[in-house]
């Protein structure tokens, strides 16, 4: 029953180590700390009463990784979050992106075939999908051509995951993740962006918290109810369950192929302006926007079907688009508190 966690310190990693020791595993993180913080460690140990074990290390290192294999020989699964994704940065520095996201990838394959390893979860992403035509998104909704690098090493990752399952025993889960958002309803683990957030749950909270001057909403003139876009947020707690279900469903065998891709969504999609007309009823707060141009590369809209998981994992998002802002504001709240201590 031991899992090993890759970016376990990371925003869903953490979440997800959370949602593993909850269902009676022992964890190992590894994580290099690049975008994430080791008190991280403390944090879920007060929320489950268990440490798991941390390890600080680079899955591009081989050798970090042969350590950390030999000091924890009962390692049976792998879930693998661990890369960077900021989609402009990705543009700006492609090799950054392929040689941490693709190349970590494979050298922790590699290892995982020299050992025997064979139940493999890997972090995915509704990007692979592009702008599509019909709504909403399953499975069989053919993947694209990138819209940039990250949603490349997305794409690529999922492709060298197939072919290697096919020539050797790995057994792999794609979770395809929508928007996540939100945090844990202890207020203590939680997204931590770096400068600017890109992402809007942040911004939103960041701006409401007075961090950020004012909220722009990148155009209101699409072709959707509101004209503003659409998107499937899903709570960061009920995809970190997901990946339960996914170790799961690999142990347990139940699956015909060696390589499956999941949706993980809510099925419903959100305009931004919903977004914010939930954060202002669970905050109680006026939030500060004003109507900007459109943002380059954004899909118009974007939702999932997530029928497949429900069927097949016996998973199924429960929280709303409410209490995803309700937690998010939680967290920017205890972040607040933990800048004045
Ligand atoms: P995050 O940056 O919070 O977590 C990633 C963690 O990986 C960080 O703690 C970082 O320090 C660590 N890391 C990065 N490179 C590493 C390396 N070479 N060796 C060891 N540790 C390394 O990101 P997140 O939002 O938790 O995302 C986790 C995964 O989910 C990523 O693979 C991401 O691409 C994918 N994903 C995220 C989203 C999203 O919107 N957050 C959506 C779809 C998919
Ligand atoms: C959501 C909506 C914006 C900020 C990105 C990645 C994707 C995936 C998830 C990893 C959009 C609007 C945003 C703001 C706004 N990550 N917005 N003002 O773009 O759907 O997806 O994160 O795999 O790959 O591209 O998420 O949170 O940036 O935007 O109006 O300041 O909010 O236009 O409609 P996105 P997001």
């Amino acid at each position: 029953m031991e899992v090993l966690i890759t970016g376990g310190t990371g925003y869903i990693g953490s979440h997800t180590v959370v949602e593993f020791q909850q269902a009676g595993y022992d964890v190992v993180v590894v994580d290099n700390l690049e975008n994430s913080q080791a008190d991280v460690i403390d944090h879920i140990e007060k929320i489950t009463g268990t440490r798991p074990h941390f390890e600080i290390g680079d899955i591009r290192d081989k050798q970090a990784l042969n350590n950390i294999f030999e000091m924890y020989p009962e390692i049976k699964h792998v879930v693998h979050f661990a890369a960077y994704k900021a989609v402009g940065e990705s543009v700006q520095q492609p090799l950054k992106y392929y040689e941490n996201n693709i190349g970590g990838t494979i050298n922790l394959l590699e290892i995982l075939q020299e050992r025997h390893i064979q139940n493999f979860v890997f972090s995915s992403s509704c990007t692979v999908y592009g702008e599509v035509d019909k709504l909403p998104v399953t499975e069989d909704t053919p993947v694209v051509k990138a819209m940039s690098p990250y949603g490349n090493t997305k794409k690529i990752c999922e492709e060298v995951l197939y072919d290697q399952s096919k020539i050797s025993n790995l057994k792999v889960v794609s979770l395809r993740y929508f928007n996540p958002v939100g945090a844990h309803d202890s207020g203590l683990i939680g997204e931590l962006p770096v400068g600017i957030p890109n992402n809007l749950a942040p911004f939103i909270t960041q701006t409401a918290i007075g961090k950020r001057q004012s909220l722009t909403v990148f155009g209101n003139d699409y072709p959707t109810p509101d004209g503003t876009c659409v998107r499937d947020y899903i709570h960061v707690v009920d995809l970190a369950k997901a990946h339960v279900k996914a170790i799961q469903f690999l142990m347990h065998g139940k699956y015909h192929d060696h390589f499956n891709v999941f949706n993980i969504g809510t099925g419903r999609g959100n305009s931004v302006l919903e977004v914010i007309e939930s954060f202002e009823k669970v905050s109680g707060q006026k939030l500060n926007y004003k109507i900007g141009p459109r943002r380059e590369g954004d899909v118009v809209q974007i939702y999932s079907a997530c029928e497949k998981a429900t069927n097949i994992l016996g998973w199924k998002a429960e929280r709303d688009l409410d209490n995803c802002m309700e937690s998010a504001w939680k967290w920017e709240r205890h972040l607040k508190d933990l800048s004045k201590s």
